[in-house]
């Protein structure tokens, strides 16, 4: 796993977007994965800039949404499908019939699932995840205790969680306490991982996540079975990194060849 600490959102926002861009620049059929949420608004604001600016082009592009709430009408600005085609995706030049999310509307939910598992599958999988991480360290909304091998299914969002997401609906109850979440063997199956951690809020399940044991209490820590995971940080998220030190002399050493 590597480990990036960046001075502050925007610097996350651009190295994650390099990232996004030599995937859409040297894949013939590149398959992005994307989060809501925070966490990546900095690198959708950047990718935005680069498509408007600089011809950087999505229309070859397909991309799966890591999850989705269970319940919210049609026509919520909260489904993770809207927030995902405000953020990027109908901004930039990706046909909207490419952009995939789990269906949170499903009358069968585990066929659902399984058809999104298929859809993954048949796009060839997905060159480059974006990832955020939940306070308690949940990983898509994979809240702790789900199964390291666990695969798109519904979940049940925790009371943090719920409490963490208030501040995108008009009060605490209006969070669904459903979702439908890509599962933690999913994302494993991602060809990269990059997770982007912005504030101290995020501090203590970073910690746990990169430097804490492997385990279904951390879903976040599955990033260390990944054999590319990349970890980008603004200096508030690293602040609980025992290792930060030395995460910066690699970075500051690495062969430019090398790329994330
Ligand atoms: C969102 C998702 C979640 C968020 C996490 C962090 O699609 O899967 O895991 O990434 O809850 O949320 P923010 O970035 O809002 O702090």
């Amino acid at each position: 796993m590597e480990v990036v600490i960046l001075p502050g959102a925007d610097a996350v926002g651009r190295l994650a977007a390099d990232a996004v861009e030599a995937v859409l620049r040297t894949r013939e059929r590149p398959v992005l994965g994307l989060a809501t949420g925070s966490s990546p608004l900095a690198t959708y604001a950047e990718l935005r800039r680069r498509h408007r600016e600089a011809g950087l082009s999505f229309a070859h592009a397909t991309a799966f949404l890591l999850d989705e709430y269970v319940g919210l009408p049609a026509g919520h600005p909260q489904r993770y499908r809207a927030v995902i085609d405000a953020e990027l995706t109908s901004r930039v030049d990706l046909h909207d019939s490419r952009v995939h999310s789990p269906d949170g509307d499903a009358a069968d939910v585990p066929a659902a699932c399984a058809a999104y598992e298929a859809a993954i599958a048949a796009a060839g999988g997905v060159d480059v995840q974006l990832l955020g991480i939940g306070s308690d360290g949940h990983l898509g909304f994979n809240e702790p205790g789900s199964s390291l091998a666990s695969r798109t299914r519904i979940k049940t969002l925790t009371a943090r969680t719920r409490a963490d997401n208030a501040r995108f609906f008009a009060g605490p109850d209006e969070v669904p306490h459903h979702v439908l979440t890509q599962g933690i063997g999913t994302i494993l199956d991602a060809r990269h991982l990059l997770l982007l951690a912005t504030g101290e809020g995020k501090a203590d399940a970073v910690a746990a996540a990169v430097e804490g044991p492997l385990a279904a209490a951390c879903p976040a820590s599955a990033l260390q079975l990944h054999p590319h995971a990349t970890v980008v940080l603004d200096e508030a998220a690293a602040k609980g990194l025992a290792r930060a030190g030395y995460y910066r002399e690699v970075y500051g050493g690495k062969p430019a060849w090398q790329g994330l």
